[in-house]
């Protein structure tokens, strides 16, 4: 047997998953739970597979020091602690467990809300205390009341439905969700998060800490509340301005605060959480939302279920920077997926030919094949994905990865855009609009009944071919005997011509030409063509190695 991959295990997950790891024979198992930043590092130079939760830091720095990782397994939800680009740019796959605690989180989120408003806990501690004061612990029902979830995904959506089992008054800021899907929960979708948090006598968070939610919720917001509203985040630290809401359940304008993360876990000795004149309405824990059996067990058997696979070379779940599955598409749109790749080819090689560089890609899809939307983790189709990494296989060569090509794009400044819509031609085409320093390209694609690609439409012209094989595109100018010559000059160099396709238009006395060859066409033709003084210009592509 080959070398056993190495997978390290930096924090306390589910038995399921570690017991997995255990009888794996391809797996050697190394558990290392606390190990400092620099530690990490050194450690993790020969490890294949890393496995943890959200106290284990995987910056830059610590995932460059992967030399040969290529799964970093998350035992959870939240990715915050990795750097998903980082990871990305060097091929590594991130595999999370995204639905494996969301009725724990879930459960918690009510408990840490009926805590806040009942003061569950400070009651608890006065007994033990061996106080009796019950009219101090006086709070107020949920019923009734109106409820914000600021995040309306896995959480939010069974926050929504168990609470409005208590009575409340429910609804949601999620400008990322559909109307449908609030519609569906019964759940009135606010457009604007001020005026949603004006109306609310509790809020509770349910979104990803990013770069847009970072301090959502700071001082400016927080004025904005209701005078006593409650805030709860059981979502992720950092979403909150901690020192605002500190303050402001010191002046009162907060009524309580109950949180489960915080910005820098665990808690620093000063935090103003941890200040005695507002405990009693604070209600604070250790990270524990996903902390029951049944939600560890699942997201460690599925964090490492996937992280065998990715180390096995086999089909996979949850992979959150690999921007779509393509095993989850039909075989028509893997068809349109390749297409897709073959204009961004083409599209790049046009450009090339002006020597403009880009500036913006419009992928355009039109008909019914384009109308899924589920199970894509990024903000763009498959399509449009694998149009840009055709595009820049061009120039940065074919290891331009799907999970890298929106990356690349960002880093080049290259704007991208895409849009959907009803197919006036063809019952389904995928168009490419390049806006680049000189000359704009435009190239559309579909796929015949039978099942071939075809490429319908370069630039201004309308013709027909196929992209396969090796393929000589020029502009020449439209008169008697140019095509002749050029068939007699590639003839005469040994270059035969399988599909040729003409584009005319009538007001510029130019046509476009496509030839698939069998043979190479090498510097020596290229010289003799551009000699010849008929082209305008031409560019060659070659598609033999790809699948029909
Ligand atoms: P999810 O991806 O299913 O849902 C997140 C929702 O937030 C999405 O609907 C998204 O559209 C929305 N969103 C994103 N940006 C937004 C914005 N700027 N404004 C409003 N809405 C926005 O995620 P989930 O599984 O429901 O998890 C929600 C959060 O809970 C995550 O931060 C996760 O890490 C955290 N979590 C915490 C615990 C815990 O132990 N406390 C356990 C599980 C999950
Ligand atoms: C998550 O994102 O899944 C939770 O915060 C739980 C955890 O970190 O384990």
């Amino acid at each position: 047997m080959k070398n056993k991959w190495k997978v390290l295990v930096t924090e306390t997950i589910g038995e399921i998953g570690l017991n997995i790891l255990k009888d794996a024979p391809d797996i050697e198992l190394i558990e290392e739970k606390s190990l400092t930043e620099n530690e990490l590092k050194v450690r993790l130079a020969d490890i294949n597979g890393i496995l943890t939760r959200s106290g284990t830091t995987m910056d830059e720095e610590t995932i460059n020091a992967g030399h040969v990782l290529k799964v970093i397994g998350r035992a959870g939800v939240g990715v915050d602690n990795i750097n998903i680009p980082a990871a990305s740019r060097k091929g590594i796959i991130v595999i999370n467990a995204p639905s494996g605690n969301t009725l724990a989180a879930v459960e918690f989120t009510i408990g840490c809300m009926l805590s806040v408003v009942r003061k569950i806990p400070q009651a608890c501690a006065s007994v033990r205390r061996g106080e009796w004061t019950r009219s101090k612990f006086t709070g107020c029902q949920l019923n009734g009341k109106k409820l914000l979830i600021i995040g309306l995904g896995r959480i939010g959506s069974n926050i929504a439905t168990r609470c409005r089992a208590f009575g409340m008054d429910v609804f949601a800021y999620d400008p990322y969700i559909t109307q449908k899907k609030a519609d569906s929960l019964r759940v009135e979708l606010m457009p604007n998060l001020e005026d949603a948090i004006s109306m609310a006598d509790i809020i509770t968070i349910h979104t990803p800490l990013t770069s847009e939610t970072k301090n959502m919720i700071d001082q400016k917001m927080i004025k904005g509340f209701k005078s006593g509203a409650y805030l709860i985040n059981c979502a992720r630290g950092g979403i909150v301005d901690e020192k605002a809401v500190a303050q402001a359940v010191r002046d009162g304008h907060l009524g309580g605060f109950g949180t489960d993360v915080f910005s820098l876990e665990p808690l620093a000795k000063d935090h103003p959480f941890l200040a005695e004149d507002i405990s009693d309405r604070l209600v604070i824990t250790p990270h524990i939302g996903a902390n029951t059996y049944e939600a560890q067990s699942e997201v460690s058997r599925i964090a490492v279920e996937n992280m065998l696979a990715v180390l096995r070379g086999e089909p996979y779940f949850h992979a959150v920077n690999l921007p779509f599955m393509e095993q989850t598409l039909t075989l028509d749109q893997k068809m349109y997926l390749n297409l897709s790749r073959k204009i961004g080819v083409l599209a790049a090689k046009l450009a090339e030919v002006k020597g403009g560089a880009v500036k913006s890609v419009h992928v355009k899809m039109r008909g019914i094949i384009f109308d899924k939307e589920e199970g894509y983790t990024e903000q763009f189709k498959p399509y449009t994905i694998s149009a840009l990494k055709g595009l820049l296989e061009v120039s940065l060569g074919e290891e331009v990865s799907y999970m890298i090509a929106p990356i690349l794009a960002k880093d080049r400044n290259i704007t991208v855009i895409e849009s959907t819509g009803e197919s006036h031609t063809y019952k389904n085409t995928i168009e490419i609009e390049l806006e680049t320093e000189k000359e704009n390209v435009i190239l559309i694609g579909t796929i015949t009944e039978e099942g071939r690609q075809r490429i319908v439409r370069v630039n201004d012209y309308w013709l027909d071919f196929v992209p396969n094989g090796k393929i000589l595109i020029f502009q020449n100018h439209d008169m008697p005997g140019v095509i002749g010559k050029i068939g007699s000059l590639l003839g005469e160099s040994g270059v035969n011509i399988a599909n040729f396709a003409l584009g005319r238009k009538d007001d510029k006395g130019l046509a476009l030409g496509v030839l698939e060859i069998d043979g190479d066409i090498n510097d020596k033709i290229m010289n003799k063509l551009i000699k010849s003084g008929d082209l305008v210009w031409e560019t060659t592509v070659d598609f033999s190695e790809e699948n029909k």
